[in-house]
């Protein structure tokens, strides 16, 4: 039976690559598993609980010996002595960041396969460890922030005076800023977010975020899910967006990255300069050279105007339970794809591309890099020149001349109603008031929930079928026909709308608790 060893991590990692919940299923896979003993204890997992979950416990020494091995931080020389012949390595390995090591894995007969390598596509989804940790960093890297911010997130009227909300900045939309827009916009801050890739902006409102669109006559459109270089134009436009936020907010959370470069500066020593004192800058991207001037990767910076800049590289880790959780239900998805019997028996398939974009090495020779994967996040990008000189997207509108806009059109119904012949200046007059009503309405109601309310907003049919019912009565045998036709359609309008928001309502219920 193929022997899955869980190591314990080196000093600084307090993740664990398994749980006692991923265990058991990696038991009922098929596989023996040991632990080294202690090696979940900093994730709050004691041996006790794996060791009920179906996992032998045993010194580290044996664990580094099993036929397959859990880690999550890279392995050292000495660790990859401790390998035996044949054996396979899962972790997080870096190879695109670490040709040394790819380079030290395949002095053994070994085989290598690293989690942070997982080709961004749906199938893949629930085997990226990259997203599911960026999720926790951009969480924990609001609550950092409100940790050192000396004020509340949220706005209050309190008997001792009024608070005004925190405002926040999050610069990159990706999994770990919207995460962080996420967080801190349920504490009640007013957030704000960039990205050069538009459509991220329904992505932003719906969890009530502002975007600020950066508006340039090129548009980014992505198509493997991570952004391209940014042209000249932008990074000029973006800097006077961050400049002008810089005076106006109290926290600025980055987290722009493009994937194979060094992090985009975006945040001067200037614009550090022009915050308020108390201020907190949270530099997600500080290990690859960060996007904040002045940080520093895994410290905590005071500059001399007294704002914060946090460098912390281990923000996953300082959610240690639940980043394991996460980590070790990725590998367990990624265990299952490799043993298709459910038999203990690992297998690698090159022709499956998340099997072939994960391995580095194979039986001691290295497969990196990957032959590049075809995907398709978003619709491939139009490439015309019309496409290109054209204006920019609906999303760059913003929310004052959306209101300006609606504003107008109301002043131009009220003015066409004062000119027009009886009985017309009634409607009209109708019909601008649910024009304003309608806008304030659906502006408060949140992005997500536009489709069932426009679906429960059938039921204004119930209209149609009142004057279709006293058309019933009416004389006529063609009008009674089309009151009663107007009756079915609209009853059919009401109860499909209603079958339509029940079904809506449903996708957002949480069910059973597991
Ligand atoms: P992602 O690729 O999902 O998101 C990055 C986002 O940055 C993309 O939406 C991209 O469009 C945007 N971006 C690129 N250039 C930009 C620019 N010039 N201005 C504004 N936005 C720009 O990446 P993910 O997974 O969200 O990670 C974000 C960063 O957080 C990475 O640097 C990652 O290494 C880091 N990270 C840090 C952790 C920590 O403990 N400090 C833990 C996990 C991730």
């Amino acid at each position: 039976m193929t022997r899955i060893g869980i190591v314990a991590e080196p000093p600084g990692e307090n993740r664990v690559a398994a749980t006692p919940l991923t265990v058991q299923k990696i038991v009922a896979l098929g596989y023996e598993v040991v632990l080294a003993a202690g090696a979940g204890a900093a994730s709050a997992f004691p041996d006790q609980a794996y060791a009920d979950a179906g996992a032998t416990v045993v010194d580290e020494a044996t664990a580094w010996a099993a036929d397959v091995v859990l880690t999550i931080a890279p392995p050292q020389p000495a660790d990859i002595a401790r390998l035996s012949d044949d054996a396979t390595l899962i972790g997080m390995l870096s190879p695109a960041l670490r040709p040394d090591l790819v380079e030290a894995l395949s002095t053994r007969g070994i085989t290598a396969l690293a989690m942070d390598a997982v080709p961004r596509i749906s199938r893949a989804q629930s085997m990226d460890v990259l997203s599911s940790m960026a999720n926790i960093s951009g969480y924990r890297a609001v609550v950092e922030a409100a940790h050192e911010f000396g004020r509340f997130f949220t706005g209050q009227v309190t008997a001792a005076g009024k608070v005004p909300p925190a405002k926040v900045l999050v610069a990159g939309a990706g999994v770990a800023g919207l995460a962080a827009i996420g967080t801190a916009s349920s504490l009640g801050a007013v957030v704000r977010a960039t990205d050069p890739r538009p459509e991220v902006a329904d992505q932003v409102r719906s969890i009530g975020g502002e975007y600020l669109a950066v508006e340039v006559a090129e548009q980014m459109v992505s198509s493997d899910g991570y952004a391209k270089a940014t042209s000249e134009a932008y990074d000029r436009r973006a800097a006077e967006i961050y400049s002008e936020q810089a005076a106006d907010v109290d926290i600025i959370i980055t987290t722009a990255l493009i994937p194979g470069r060094p992090a985009p500066r975006l945040i001067t020593a200037d614009d550090v300069a022009r915050m308020k004192p108390g201020s907190v800058i949270v530099d997600m991207a500080a290990a690859q050279g960060g996007n904040v001037a002045g940080s520093v990767a895994g410290e905590r910076v005071v500059t001399d105007n007294g704002v914060v800049i946090l460098g912390y590289t281990d923000l996953a880790g300082r959610l240690p339970a639940q980043a394991s959780q996460l980590y070790g239900t990725n590998v367990l998805n990624l265990l299952k794809l490799l043993t298709p019997g459910k038999d203990g028996r690992m297998v690698l398939d090159f022709d499956d591309v998340v099997q072939r974009g994960v391995t580095v090495v194979r039986d001691g020779r290295s497969t990196w890099p990957p032959p590049p994967v075809q995907v398709s996040a978003a619709p491939p990008a139009r490439t015309t020149d019309a496409a290109a000189a054209a204006p920019p997207a609906k999303t760059g509108l913003s929310r004052t001349a959306r209101t300006a806009l609606a504003v107008a059109g109301a002043a131009v119904l009220f003015g066409l109603s004062a000119i027009a012949p009886e009985p017309l200046p009634q409607h009209l007059t109708v019909l601008t008031l649910s024009v304003v009503v309608g806008f304030y309405v659906i502006s408060k109601v949140t992005h997500a929930l536009h489709t069932p309310l426009m679906s429960v907003t059938n039921a204004i049919s119930g209209i149609i079928i009142v004057g279709a019912i006293v058309q019933l009565a009416a004389p006529g045998l063609v009008v009674q026909i089309l009151a009663a036709v107007a009756v079915l359609l609209a009853s059919i309008n009401i109860f499909g709308g209603f079958a339509v928001t029940r079904r809506m309502l449903g996708m957002f219920s949480k069910g059973d608790a597991r």
